[in-house]
């Protein structure tokens, strides 16, 4: 569905530096034309300042777990070169996502945030001192700039330590996609403009063979509107990452590929999927019609 742009292309340097400091920030990673769009229906999912002004919530901030209530906003981390980095940096094809959640940040929000890493709430395992792979590579996306003063991320390069003072501000232009993972040493900010938001949100892939780790599960959405829209939009392939069998499965029949299409409409418009029982049935019915004609 995206095509890849040439100065989308992720390579060796940009690995290097992912893996040097952490956390690997791609200015401008999402097209312009691509932007307008997003800003809109990310706008019908988190309200900006101007609306809310009079009425904002008590903490300054909000957050809309996937899939966001709305397919297009649930697609983006789709692009085959966050896939390609993904699955390089887990050391393995077999990914699933892991779904995030997006965030509304708003003049007033304060924080006291002095560095965390994302672990216990993505892991059953401890911090631990084996590979990168034992842990989600995760991409925060903003259509908008971020300025100073509205309360960026701040991430820790890994030479760093744990020494927040020398934290990066993730101030960046539209588009800008910041792909780190959870161990990452990162902190909110408090918001110290009076004007507008900072929406992000995110999503994260992790090794298929890792059920101990996640941070929002997605396999209780199967009858939410949202999530049965976006299924449908998805290709096969692109369906496996969400931990549906993928084409050849003999749990795919007939029977079950009718109660797909009426869960998620459109599961087998490109014709991805065969029923494992259709040519034996298929061999019945000739077989069927050999006797009946033979009758004749
Ligand atoms: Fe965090």
């Amino acid at each position: 569905m995206y095509s890849t742009h040439p100065r989308q292309v992720i390579g060796d340097a940009q690995r290097a530096e992912l893996l040097e400091n952490g956390f690997l920030i791609l200015p401008g990673f999402i097209p312009e034309e691509e932007l307008a769009v997003l800003r809109v229906e990310q706008r019908q999912v988190v309200r900006p300042w101007s609306e809310i002004r009079h009425d904002p919530p008590a903490d300054r901030s909000a957050l809309v777990p996937y899939p966001y209530g709305n397919a297009r906003m649930a697609r983006p981390w789709l692009h085959p070169e966050l896939l390609r980095l993904g699955r390089w940096f887990l050391k393995t094809e077999a990914v699933f996502a892991y779904v995030g959640c997006m965030i509304a940040r708003y003049p007033g929000f304060m924080s006291g945030d002095q560095g965390h890493i994302d672990n216990g709430n993505n892991s059953l395992l401890p911090k631990p001192g084996a590979g990168r792979e034992y842990g989600q590579i995760g991409f925060w996306i903003h259509l908008d700039e971020v300025t100073a003063d509205q309360a960026p991320l701040r991430l820790v390069r890994t030479r760093d330590g744990n020494d927040f003072s020398k934290a990066v501000p993730l101030t960046c232009p539209p588009g800008t996609v910041c792909v780190f993972n959870n161990h990452t040493v990162h902190a909110s900010t408090t918001f110290t403009g009076s004007e507008g938001q900072r929406f992000t949100w995110g999503f994260a892939l992790g090794r298929a063979d890792h059920p101990f780790e996640g941070f929002l599960s997605y396999t209780n959405l199967g009858l939410d509107p949202t999530f049965r829209a976006v299924v449908g939009m998805m290709t096969a392939d692109e369906r496996t990452l969400m931990r549906f069998p993928a084409p050849g499965h003999p749990y795919y029949t007939r029977e079950t590929l009718e109660a797909l299409e009426a869960q998620y409409p459109g599961w087998n418009a490109r014709g991805e999927y065969t029923a494992s029982d259709a040519h034996r049935d298929g061999a019945r019915h000739q077989s069927l019609a050999a006797t009946a004609l033979a009758g004749v």
